[in-house]
């Protein structure tokens, strides 16, 4: 087990909450303090988790032909090594708690991070089931010439307990059509390499958050390891990708967000979503995992 320390980044005095719909819940908070205070043990089937890279380091990186920060803002900055490690325990561990004995956790960072998770993940106990390659073949190249130009993201993929038995979609997943993914062969099983772009203009028009996943990302996430029906969880919501395809394909979605800025947009895709897919959502509700 991790050590548990007080909350980095908690700087929300207070939860502010807000139904999308009966299925989809977003709290504006630090997911420490709504995990603790609103969420019921053992209720969540799947997490999907992108926490803070903690790579801003003032550096530069190349946009459009142009230098440009590497800042995402204040949440990304790295607080050395031991803080970084204890930050990602304790939200790994409030993530164990909150899971259901056969749920499922994904985390997705670069080398920045994702090395510190899969050591937190295997100290709480999860079993990992894969790691995954984001293959960005739009991704920027690099400027010092120095180093190979990164390219890819990691998704760790890993089970709460030990033993036992997770969902997963194989056929989905073998049967997919992702028209842009050159390493798909149709007809067969998905591998873990899945080259994806990052988002196009159309999904970031509802405004900007700098570290915004796509939503083809997200839609292998949760079609493979989730039914629908189920209860997704992203602790670290940002602009709310996870919930808008939790919304598409008749998920239920709590996600957290700690940003007031950020947690507008959320909600602004996900009423976009949910008033798009309202015929398909399921009946269900989140009222029996709330804690109240
Ligand atoms: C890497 S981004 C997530 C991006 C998201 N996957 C998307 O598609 O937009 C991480 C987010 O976590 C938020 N954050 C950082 N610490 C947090 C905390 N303790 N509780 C809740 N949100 C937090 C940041 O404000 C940031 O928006």
């Amino acid at each position: 087990m991790c050590q548990p320390v007080s909350p980095l980044s908690g700087n929300c005095a207070e939860i502010i909450s807000r139904d999308i719909s009966d299925s989809c819940k977003v709290f504006l908070g630090s997911f420490f303090d709504v995990a603790h205070q609103q969420i019921k043990h053992h209720s969540i089937d799947m997490i999907f988790a992108d926490p803070p890279y903690n790579l801003s380091n003032d550096g530069f990186t190349c946009k459009s032909g142009r230098a440009h920060s590497v800042n995402k803002g204040e949440w990304d900055r790295s607080h050395g090594f031991e803080e970084d490690f204890r930050f990602h325990c304790e939200w790994i561990a409030a993530c164990a708690n909150l899971l259901k004995k056969n749920g499922t956790l994904w985390v997705s960072g670069t080398y920045h991070s994702i090395y510190l998770c899969g050591t937190a993940l295997q100290k709480q106990g999860f079993h990992i089931l894969n790691d995954v390659c984001w293959f960005k073949p739009n991704a920027s190249p690099n400027l010092s010439c120095r180093m190979f130009a990164a390219s890819h993201e990691t998704l760790i993929w890993a089970r709460n307990a030990p033993n036992g038995k997770h969902t997963f979609n194989y056929d989905s997943m073998k049967n997919m059509v992702c028209e842009k993914d050159k390493i798909k062969n149709p007809g067969k099983q998905m591998r873990s390499v899945w080259m994806i772009p990052t988002p196009s203009k159309s999904e970031k028009c509802m405004g900007n958050h700098p570290t915004q996943k796509p939503v083809d990302l997200l839609k292998r996430v949760v079609l493979s390891s989730s039914n629908e029906g189920d209860l997704i969880l992203d602790p670290f919501m940002g602009s709310g990708t996870t919930g808008v395809v939790a919304v598409n394909y008749g998920r239920r979605f709590i996600g957290i967000e700690k940003d007031s800025g950020f947690f507008n947009l959320a909600v602004k895709r996900l009423e976009d979503a949910y008033g798009s897919h309202v015929k398909n959502i399921s009946n269900s509700n989140n009222k029996n995992v709330l804690k109240k």
